[in-house]
């Protein structure tokens, strides 16, 4: 069956430049994870959507094993490319069908991946039926600031695109905590600050570093960019001052349904 999730192997070459913690935050974005998955040395660790390893390369220090996998063998180049003996194994694989026995894994992580795959629903099977009994999956993003801005460029798109072609991170929890699976504590939230100027983040849209930008036509595009050039006019004035930006990573972990009720 063809998968029809987003892959990123157009963005391999510019992912970490664009998208990486700032320096030092990727330890600290790794110690919330060890601490809301009550991980330790001796926990193996499954990542979905692994990427080129900017969660699971920090991670690795702090458990037994990170497995990761992805469908974008570019994206795990990056990750292998980085690699300094850390005890993480990418493997190219879809979430909806993972190359793993059941209840092998301590704790899943997913971050920034569920809103690229159409068929969630089958991850989320799959990664309950992955997760030893007891262990957890913590799912999170990092936002990165100029909210207005970027709602200013979703406000600008035709209705079709303003979505993702997966979940968000509202209807993911209504959905988990509606099948059974029990949240343990949480959000857990690491703050960070880092600075970028506002004509920054318009060449990044006008480079297409962010997925929801790859579906549009260049009209569109532009059309979006008009919309945040404006709010840049109203809300920060010289699109070239660079702006103190409040970032956050956000994890929520859950406990899998026990096996008599149904995901
Ligand atoms: C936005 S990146 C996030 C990477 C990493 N988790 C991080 O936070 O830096 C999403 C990754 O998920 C991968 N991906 C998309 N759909 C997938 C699927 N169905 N199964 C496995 N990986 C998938 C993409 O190829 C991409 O590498």
């Amino acid at each position: 069956m063809p998968d029809d999730s987003v892959t990123f192997d157009r963005a391999a070459d510019y992912y970490d430049e664009t998208r990486g913690f700032p320096p030092g935050e990727e330890k600290n974005a790794a110690a919330l994870i060890c601490r809301a998955g009550n991980l330790t040395s001796a926990s193996r660790v499954l990542e979905v959507g692994v990427g080129t390893g900017r969660i699971a390369l920090p991670l690795a220090p702090c458990v037994r094993a990170v497995f990761g996998v992805d469908l974008s063998r570019p994206m795990m180049a990056r990750l292998q490319a980085r690699r300094s003996g850390e005890a993480v194994h990418p493997i190219q694989a879809g979430a909806t069908q993972l190359p793993f026995p059941g209840s092998v894994f301590d704790a899943a992580v997913a971050v920034h991946v569920f809103h690229l795959i159409p068929a969630w629903r089958d991850a989320v099977r799959e990664l309950a039926r992955v997760l030893r009994p007891g262990g957890l999956l913590l799912t999170g993003y990092s936002g990165t600031g100029f909210r207005v801005l970027r709602e200013a460029f979703i406000a600008a798109l035709p209705p079709e695109h303003r979505g993702s072609v997966g979940v968000g991170t509202e209807e993911f929890a209504a959905f988990l905590t509606g099948e059974g699976w029990q949240p343990t504590g949480g959000p857990f939230t690491h703050r960070y600050t880092y600075h970028r100027s506002p004509g920054e983040y318009v060449d990044l849209l006008r480079r297409r570093v962010w997925s929801r930008t790859w579906r549009l036509t260049d009209e569109e595009l532009e059309q979006g960019i008009a919309a945040v050039q404006a709010a840049i006019a109203r809300h920060y004035g010289d699109p070239r001052r660079p702006a103190h930006l409040a970032a956050e990573f956000r994890l929520w972990a859950y406990r899998p349904p026990s096996p008599t009720s149904s995901v």
